[in-house]
């Protein structure tokens, strides 16, 4: 099975959220389930600093993009069984960011973005590398779908390519003036309402919905959301349509790089029979904030985008009362302008308790997974959500929101049936989150039953193994469509 993986972040090259964590991980699952798996992605700035041994795989490549003739090259790095071409066209991508600025997206996206789905279409076509199915993400791979059915329809090389597109945030459409359709080389035709046109703008999102063989998710819960005005955005109407190509597959955990035994980015290891260390880890994480709590209070960590999606506002909303149940907060996020001098002003009233830093800080993200007792995550709404399976790994009770894939991977603790890995609220309000974080509290006052739980979730299975099986068969009855 021959697999072209399409993905603008891609751990350990580049990386803004989970999109990056899944698209390092699933191919690598893949390729050892014997699949044939190539990545594409940008080879952005960040990408060109690390200096990788990169092979040279296209050198002087073009295209016509909308009219416009567009140079390229293209490399690869091979690691781990795994190649990855990196699409080399330094005006689009050698730039400080990848999506942006604070002060927003760059305005060119749609054509860097379409640019990069193109380019990683001809370097297949280029190498001779026939893919089964390609697999794009997100808005920024979606165009593939357009130009697969449109610009290579009658193109024999693609005509046994089937293809699949993953949905990880509904939210992010890709939305831009009509007339970016012949910049990128699309038919103009396509502005109408069964095809990219979407209240007046082009969405690119779209194309990946409709013109993919099939459609997934990154959680059940989250496939059946989006089905529904509340959670579609718009296109549930469209989702519903699409019923029977779409389901949500479970996002996995990499356990190479999310485990408290083996990771070399927090001060000490543990484990489940052995926790000494996750007290080493607790205590370094009081230093990196300069936090003074008192030991028998339990900390909460919270690793986050600062966006309106993460349910921050109702952090801050309940903050003092949070604080008040005995809470002492570690928060490690970057994003909304807005966001961030909310919590900086909540940190100038609360200087002991709440520790905060505004930066993305693999190492420091590491020691809150490792050194909290609980984990928060307050999201309005959460596609899967990696960062509640990595803290249960380090043995951290998660405290969510019962949305998406948080609700598919928390199971609310029971007491007295001892069953259970972490706490849940249901409403988006300041009451709710607290009386999850009141029976957190409380659980975490009874050390009996705090073990019995910090045993429950570090026992839990999120590895990659099962889902990316379940993208494999999925693979295979696309390919076998007609
Ligand atoms: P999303 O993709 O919506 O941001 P996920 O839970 O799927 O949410 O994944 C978030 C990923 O990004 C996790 O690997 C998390 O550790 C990481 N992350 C988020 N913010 C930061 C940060 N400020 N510093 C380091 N890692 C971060
Ligand atoms: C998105 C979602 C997040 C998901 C991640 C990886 O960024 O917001 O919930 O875990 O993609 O699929």
């Amino acid at each position: 099975m021959k697999i072209a993986f399409l993905a603008s972040e891609v751990m350990p090259y580049a990386k803004t959220g989970g999109l990056a964590d899944v698209a390092g991980a699933l191919p690598k699952f893949l390729s050892g389930l014997g699949a044939d798996v190539r990545v594409f992605m940008p080879l952005y700035r960040e990408v060109r600093k690390k200096n990788l041994p990169l092979e040279p795989v296209l050198v002087d490549a073009a295209l016509d993009l909308g009219g416009k003739r567009v140079t390229f090259s293209v490399s690869a790095h091979r690691a781990g069984g795994l190649s990855v071409f990196f699409i080399d066209q330094a005006a689009y991508f050698d730039r400080d960011q990848l999506y942006g600025t604070p002060a927003g997206d760059y305005p060119d996206n749609a054509e860097r973005f379409a640019f990069f789905s193109r380019a990683s279409l001809e370097t297949m076509r280029a190498t001779g590398f026939r893919p089964d199915v390609v697999h794009g993400h997100d808005w920024q791979a979606a165009a593939a779908f357009a130009y697969l059915k449109f610009s290579y329809a009658d193109d024999p090389f693609f005509a046994g390519t089937r293809s699949l597109f993953t949905i990880h945030n509904l939210a992010y459409q890709g939305l831009f003036e009509k007339d970016v359709l012949g910049r990128i080389g699309l038919p103009e035709s396509l502005f109408n309402m069964n095809d990219l046109e979407f209240y007046g703008k082009v969405n690119t999102l779209k194309a990946g919905i409709l013109y993919a063989t099939a459609v997934t998710t990154v959680s059940p819960r989250y496939s059946r959301e989006i089905q529904t005005p509340e959670f579609g955005c718009g296109l549930d109407g469209l989702l519903r349509h699409r019923a029977d190509a779409l389901r949500g597959i479970l996002n996995g955990v990499d356990y190479q790089d999310w485990d408290p035994a083996t990771d070399r980015l927090i001060p000490r290891n543990f484990g489940p029979a052995d926790l000494a260390g996750k007290n080493d880890c607790r205590e370094e994480l009081f230093r990196m904030f300069g936090l003074a709590a008192p030991a028998d209070l339990p900390v909460v960590g919270m690793v986050t985008r600062l966006a309106g999606q993460k349910g921050l506002d109702i952090v801050c909303e309940a903050l003092d009362s949070l604080i008040g149940l005995g809470l002492t907060f570690v928060i490690l996020g970057t994003g909304d302008q807005k966001i961030q001098d909310f919590l900086l002003a909540a940190q100038k009233i609360h200087p002991a308790r709440l520790g905060l830093k505004i930066a993305f800080d693999e190492r420091i993200a590491h020691t809150i997974y490792a050194g909290s007792d609980i984990f928060l995550i307050p999201s309005r709404y959460e596609p899967c959500g990696l960062t509640q399976m990595y803290a249960l790994k380090y043995g951290t009770i998660p405290v969510v929101r019962a949305t998406g894939g948080l609700d598919d991977s928390i199971e609310e603790y029971d007491p007295l049936a001892g069953s259970g890995n972490g706490f849940k609220f249901v409403e988006a309000a300041p009451e709710a989150l607290l009386s999850a974080a009141a029976r957190s509290v409380e659980a975490f006052r009874r050390p009996g039953a705090w073990k019995a739980l910090v045993g429950n979730a570090m026992a839990a299975d999120f590895s990659w193994k099962r889902s990316a099986a379940a993208y494999l068969e999925l693979y295979k009855k696309i390919a076998a469509t007609a």
